[in-house]
């Protein structure tokens, strides 16, 4: 999605907007753009389509430079990816400004502005440009114009302003959308996401829904939504250079694969002693909180969803309380009956995506009850809104294709399962068991990750493949469902998961030698269902790829090879059998060349519907 980044400083700022920039690349976009302001040149600006790199160039030709500047990548949804629509927009040569969010009486704004600005895009975005520079023409400060013109605003923005007039000034503003202000000694920038301004500062201020800023090199003042002075207080980001970085890593994907095991024991650590969890490291009031739940109501996106779909059955089967699922898009539309004394539990690797935010705020009004957020960001949105959080400390992910993060929420999943499983059914004996085995994952997950050439030569059979079919069954069924996300996002290779009792009820007919067929076999109740299953693929010509606990001793043979997985407990299962799966698709989107950190038309945080 896109991505602002500003800065107001002595020195020449634009190579920290473009590293700024780049450090937003992950999180999907199709055009890119910088506007800088002086008192001699007034405002220039350089915007390119297709990657940061573009961008580069014509800075370097163009030899921009400017001390207060500000920059944007952008992903579309008003309008075609293209240089026009690219950010920043600007007005009568006299104001830019970048915008992250959507706006949605922006059809009705043109109808106004029609006859005073020209348009030279096809984005949501020039209406606001227009919209100050109307406010600066009627005599009002800039500060004023983006005041008035964000109370003209109808959804949701992340603004970045820069004006002819007041090249000593820089703007900010948000509502809905992520902003943040990194602090420097004389200097200070924005952007959308901390991890942009790493390079230059760790100290910044998160401004909340409805805050302008009006930031000079000197001085700041934010006044809140009801025009009030506000100081917000000033973090310290744990983010280092090194921690965002690639390493030794090809790709983030690779890197943020193998480091789950060292992700997964942080998920841990501190929240055990004696072999139980600890409650209270859930929030101070959740004892309080978790005795009254009756009904576990998980929202989520995507690989998030997946992991809500697991704990389903962890939920249900381990702590015997009920637990529904549902995507967050259709949550947030359709009218659920309330189940009072519910947690409203959401899981975001990001905790910025727009429909698991208004989902949420949806559950709040109905009435399901309190809320906890399983979630990755500390500053996050759905951090701030939810009365409970569980923070998954997968570390920053950057490859779109969500990795760590899964793994993660599932451990934090189960550890949630235990806590509201002991006002039903589970013992200390079960928790101490079943903590045990998380506990066991960074080892497992070191032996699972020795299976990373075996898999690099499995990847060869897919590269000329257009379909896949993933199977499992029980909560096998969700990481199939996880395997084929993530082999159709890096590998555009069509897959799809079906739970294995399916088979017969349709996708069958599509199994031919062109086909390949993915299972996950760990070694539980459903294995003898589950073989039966595979039976049926190779007796209609059907290629297996079996990924199989290797205590129940499966041979490869003709159309079927094993993949040996060590021998784990059915409860942490999901977690062992997502590595290979991520693994896979890493290695067949290797060989397809395609841009496995940021594939085709993909975002890493959705902050727009
Ligand atoms: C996007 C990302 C996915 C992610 C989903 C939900 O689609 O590409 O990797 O699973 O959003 O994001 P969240 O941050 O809420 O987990």
């Amino acid at each position: 999605m896109c991505g602002i980044v500003g800065a107001i400083a002595e020195r020449d700022v634009t190579h920290i907007l473009l590293e700024g920039l780049k450090r937003l690349e992950y999180r999907g976009y199709d055009s890119a753009g910088m506007a800088v302001v002086s008192s001699t040149s007034g405002i220039e600006r350089i915007r390119s389509l297709g990657k940061v790199k573009e961008l580069e160039n014509l800075l370097n030709d163009e030899n921009f430079t400017g001390s207060t500047g500000i920059a944007h990548t952008r992903w579309a949804t008003h309008g075609k990816p293209s240089e026009q629509n690219a950010h920043p927009h600007v007005c009568n040569e006299r104001v830019a400004l970048v915008h992250n969010g959507t706006i949605e009486n922006h059809e009705q704004l043109r109808a106004n502005q029609e006859n005073q600005f020209k348009f030279t895009s096809e984005t949501d975005t020039e209406v606001i440009v227009h919209q100050v520079c109307s406010y600066l023409d009627s005599g009002k400060s800039l500060f004023e114009a983006v005041l008035a013109a964000s109370k003209d605003l109808v959804g949701a923005y992340a603004l970045g302003v820069v004006s002819r007039d007041n090249p000593d000034i820089l703007l900010a503003a948000c509502y809905g959308s992520p902003l943040v202000i990194g602090v420097g000694v004389g200097e200070y920038f924005i952007a959308s996401d901390i991890s942009a301004l790493i390079p230059v500062t760790q100290q910044y201020i998160v401004l909340e829904d409805g805050d302008i800023a009006e930031i000079t090199r000197q001085s700041l003042q934010i006044i809140d939504k009801d025009g009030k002075t506000v100081d917000r207080p000033i973090k310290i980001s744990e983010l280092s250079v090194e921690s965002i970085g690639r390493g030794k890593y090809k790709h983030y994907m690779l890197k943020e694969i193998y480091e789950q095991p060292s992700s997964i024991s942080q998920t841990l650590e501190g929240r055990i002693h004696n072999n139980l969890l600890i409650e209270e490291t859930f929030g101070i009031n959740a004892a309080e909180i978790f005795d009254k739940v009756k009904n576990v109501q998980i929202i989520a996106c995507g690989t998030s969803y997946h992991a809500g779909l697991i704990a389903k059955y962890w939920f249900e089967s381990i702590a015997g309380i009920r637990c529904n699922v549902e995507v967050a898009s259709e949550f947030r539309y359709r009218d659920p009956v309330v189940i009072e004394d519910s947690l409203i539990v959401t899981i975001s690797q990001s905790g910025e995506t727009s429909d698991t935010i208004a989902a949420l705020n949806e559950a709040k009004r109905l009435g399901f009850g309190k809320s906890l957020a399983v979630c990755n960001v500390p500053e996050s949105s759905l951090v701030r809104n939810s009365d409970l959080v569980l923070m998954t400390r997968a570390g920053p992910e950057i490859g779109v294709a969500s990795t760590k993060a899964f793994t993660t929420q599932l451990v934090a999943l189960m550890q949630l399962v235990l806590v509201i499983g002991r006002r039903y059914k589970v013992t200390d004996s079960i928790e101490s068991e079943i903590l045990g085995h998380l506990k066991s994952l960074p080892r497992v997950l070191e032996e699972v990750l020795k299976l990373d050439s075996e898999i690099e030569a499995l990847a060869e059979d897919f590269n000329d493949k257009h379909h896949a079919l993933f199977l499992g069954r029980g909560s096998q069924y969700p990481v199939a469902m996880e395997g084929a996300l993530k082999l159709k996002e890096i590998s555009y290779i069509h897959a799809e998961a079906y739970p294995a009792g399916e088979l017969k009820h349709g996708p069958l007919a599509l199994v031919d030698e062109s086909m390949p067929v993915i299972a996950v076999a760990p070694n539980n109740e459903l294995m003898g269902k589950l073989k039966t299953n595979l039976h049926e693929v190779k007796a209609r010509g059907g290629v297996l790829y079996v990924f199989a606990d290797e205590s129940m001793l499966i041979e490869s043979e003709d159309n079927m090879k094993v993949i040996p997985i060590i021998a784990v407990h059915n409860s942490i299962a999901p977690i062992v059998y997502t590595v290979p799966l991520q693994l896979l698709s890493y290695y067949v989107a290797r060989l397809k060349g395609t841009d496995i950190d940021q594939p085709r038309n993909l975002a890493k945080s959705v902050t727009v519907e």
